[in-house]
């Protein structure tokens, strides 16, 4: 059986990390979160160390570029632990194990004429690390980041990309949900159908990077970087472990790298005689002011002053519940304190907090014996965690969230319609054992659901229930019929899950 295989872009480490960073990991996390509990799963993410623009910020802080990302990883790796990231592994292009199969996917496209020596003349943009046509420049200047080119001529190896043409686009129509969202597969179809040129793939203008093998030069920062994604499950055409998890089920980028992924990605696979990844998501933005985060240090947010402030859970909620993926979306922290004391706070927190409360108050903390399957919850939410499921691994997360919350809108419901407090004065004993039981096996519930996005609180969560077992084995065993909190179970109340944060009012 081939397994679930999700990666992330590899970061340039030629600065601090930002959110936006954090962003597409927390996304991957997600998604193999929610796959593991099904299967085998591998999630890699890792750092991109070559090239000029790593070679020039670790001269502009006198380092060598070598001694630069040794510093640096650290502070990703801990970016990822203090967003609760869970990855298999972690690959930096400096590794030898990436290396060495660099140089030999190299030989071997050169063996087989996809790669060929020529000279290169044109237009370069180092931020981006990317080679534009002149027809392409806007205003003489990066279409992408808007920062000034710089003119390149040299002797080159080139990649034949344009012989892959046809085929991607017969790719791209047999296979229209290959790339999303729609709107930038569209785009990727407008640049096939315009014509590729061939791709230069080595620079002698600077040494930071693989050598070419048998030849001068190093090898283009971009032909290095794509291919970590088969190098780090151990490729070469007779590797078990490589077929276990290749093609990838999901390799998510941000927008504006679609075009290595889709195009330039495939056919380096098919040259090399591997499958393209089954799906490339190439998801939006965050912006501030309309900008994107990281275009320029000004707009640079700290993420772990984030993650200490608002929680890293609560940073993960937002990220994925305040627009659809694939869509910009800004942030602020006004827009996360109300997510957070809103959806977090007041519906789930308080519905959290009174459930147990009432447990306490009438039951002694212990769980009741409920109306078992025939609970009218059994019947409404019997399959929301296949749908939730199935939109997770659709990477539909704000739907799936909703759909959550359609149950917590519920469970919130029930208090104020049966009215517990009624029940016990009135002494309807089952009447409020039903209740209290569906409000604790509900929340139970909730817990499993949500412990893909939150796995720190909803860890907590699922102790303070009492619940037992493991909180991410329920997905197969603990969601059948309603009724799987075993009745006689001991609640153990604590602190609030999502303690209210009161934003400084603005000067
Ligand atoms: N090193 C290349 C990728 C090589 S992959 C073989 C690179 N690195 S990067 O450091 O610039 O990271 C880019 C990725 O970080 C984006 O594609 C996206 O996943 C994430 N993001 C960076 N800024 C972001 C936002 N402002 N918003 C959302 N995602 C962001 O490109």
């Amino acid at each position: 059986m081939r397994a679930f295989y999700v990666t992330t872009p590899i970061y340039y480490i030629s600065g601090n990390p930002h959110i936006g960073h954090a962003y597409t990991t927390v996304v991957a996390d997600v998604l193999a979160r929610t796959a593991r509990t099904d299967g085998p799963a591998f999630f890699l993410t890792g750092t991109d160390e070559h090239g000029q623009k790593v070679a020039n910020a670790a001269a502009a802080a006198g380092q060598t570029p070598q001694a630069w990302c040794d510093a640096l990883v650290p502070r990703w790796e801990s970016l990822f632990h203090a967003y609760h990231v869970h990855y298999d592994d972690f690959i930096r292009t400096t590794q030898a194990r990436h290396a060495t199969k660099v140089q030999r996917v190299f030989e071997r496209l050169r063996e087989r004429g996809d790669i060929y020596l020529g000279t290169y003349e044109g237009w370069y943009c180092v931020h981006d690390e990317t080679f534009w046509l002149e027809s392409r420049l806007v205003e003489g200047r990066c279409p992408t980041c808007g920062r000034a080119v710089q003119w390149i001529s040299e002797n080159d190896w080139f990649f034949r990309l344009s012989a892959y043409r046809d085929r991607l686009i017969e790719h791209f129509r047999a296979h229209p949900q290959w790339v999303r969202p729609r709107s930038v597969y569209n785009e990727m179809m407008a640049i096939l159908e315009e014509g590729l040129d061939d791709l230069s793939i080595s620079r002698t203008n600077f040494d930071w990077g693989i050598p070419v093998p048998d030849g001068g030069g190093v090898i283009y920062v971009w032909f290095d970087a794509l291919l970590n994604y088969i190098t780090a499950i151990g490729w070469s055409e007779d590797d078990a472990r490589f077929h276990t998890y290749w093609p990838a089920t999901v390799q998510l980028v941000g927008k504006e790298i679609a075009r290595f992924h889709t195009i330039i990605w495939p056919a380096i696979l098919w040259a090399l005689g591997e499958a393209a990844p089954e799906t490339v998501f190439a998801h939006g933005w965050i912006t501030v002011d309309g900008q994107k985060i990281g275009k320029s240090l000004g707009n640079a947010v700290d993420p772990f002053a984030l993650a200490e402030r608002f929680g890293a859970d609560s940073m993960r909620y937002f990220l994925l519940r305040e627009a659809p993926f694939g869509a910009d979306f800004s942030y602020s922290e006004a827009k996360i304190a109300q997510r957070h004391n809103g959806d977090l706070g007041n519906d789930l927190g308080n519905l959290f907090r009174r459930s147990l409360t009432m447990l306490q108050k009438y039951r002694e903390g212990i769980v009741p014996a409920g109306s078992g399957p025939s609970s009218s919850f059994g019947a409404r939410f019997g399959d929301l965690p296949a749908r939730v499921r199935g939109l997770i691994l659709d990477l539909r997360f704000r739907e799936a969230l909703e759909a959550i919350w359609e149950l917590v809108t519920a469970l919130n419901a029930s208090i104020d319609e049966r009215k517990p407090w009624v029940l016990h004065k009135e002494g309807r004993n089952d009447e409020l054992d039903a209740l209290l039981y569906d409000l604790a096996e509900g929340l139970r519930r909730v817990a499993i659901l949500l412990h893909p996005f939150m796995p720190e609180r909803m860890g907590e969560a699922w102790r303070q229930l009492g619940a037992a077992g493991a909180i991410d084995d329920g997905w197969q065993h603990a969601l059948g019929v309603w009724g799987g909190l075993a009745p006689g179970t001991t609640t153990h109340p604590g602190d609030l899950l999502f303690p209210r944060i009161e934003l400084a009012a603005a000067p």
